[in-house]
């Protein structure tokens, strides 16, 4: 199995910061994401900076689109972005119609689904059928700060999403310590955000995440 791919988060309030940030981990990770946050202080010229700064590594739109998929993804795909994401409760053809775009622009571009709140499998094996096959499992920003810890439920979940064969992503909240928790899956991507730009030193943070993967998928 392939290595899980690192990306980090850039879930800064300018594009300043992100830029300040980046630079000093950008060399380290596989994919650049231009966080939810970012995208919507700064717009659609943080993903077109960041394609300009990384022409080579991957970058990714958190846009997290629940409509007007077509357009959202003229705006993603148009200024650089490889993957754009949607949120879980779209509608499917919001999905489809990110992913005709996206193929548009070239046959690597890809659309993640985020899982947040109430999602069934259902609805999943759905995404899958029309070609959806990235999903982000995450822990929310907020239920992290109200106590929620990872658990036996979201290992079930991240295990029933493996099994029918989603690249499975896993966010919020991450450190590098907690990686080993995710060890029997065969995750796709990890996402670190805070956890690496606010570190005192964000590249050995960004490094940190890197020797982990490799020691526990390795
Ligand atoms: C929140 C997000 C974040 O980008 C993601 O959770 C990673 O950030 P952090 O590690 O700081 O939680 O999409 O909705
Ligand atoms: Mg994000």
């Amino acid at each position: 199995m392939a290595l899980p791919l690192l990306q980090v988060a850039l879930d800064n309030t300018t594009l300043e910061d992100a830029i300040n940030s980046v630079k000093l981990y950008g060399h380290i990770i596989d994919i650049v994401e231009v966080g939810t946050i970012l995208h919507v202080a700064e717009g659609i010229q943080a993903t077109k900076t960041m394609r300009e700064l990384y022409p080579d590594k991957i970058v990714l739109d958190d846009i997290k689109g629940a409509d007007a998929g077509k357009t959202l993804a003229e705006l993603c795909f148009g200024a650089g972005a490889d993957i754009m994401t949607a949120i879980c409760s779209a509608d499917i053809n919001t999905m489809i119609a990110m992913k005709n775009v996206g193929s548009q622009y070239g046959e690597y571009k890809d659309v993640q689904v985020e899982l947040y709140g109430d999602w069934t499998y259902q609805e999943a094996q759905q995404w899958y059928d029309n070609g959806i096959t990235q999903v982000v499992y995450h822990r929310s920003r907020d239920a992290e700060l109200a106590g929620k810890t990872w658990g036996p439920t979201d290992f079930e979940k991240i295990g029933k999403l493996c099994d029918m064969g989603f690249k499975v992503t896993i966010t919020g909240g991450l450190k590098a310590s907690d990686l080993h928790l995710f060890k029997e899956f065969p995750i796709h991507g990890v996402i670190g955000g805070r956890s690496i730009r606010n570190a005192d030193d964000p590249a050995q943070a960004a490094q940190a995440f890197k020797d982990e993967i490799k020691r526990i998928w390795g």
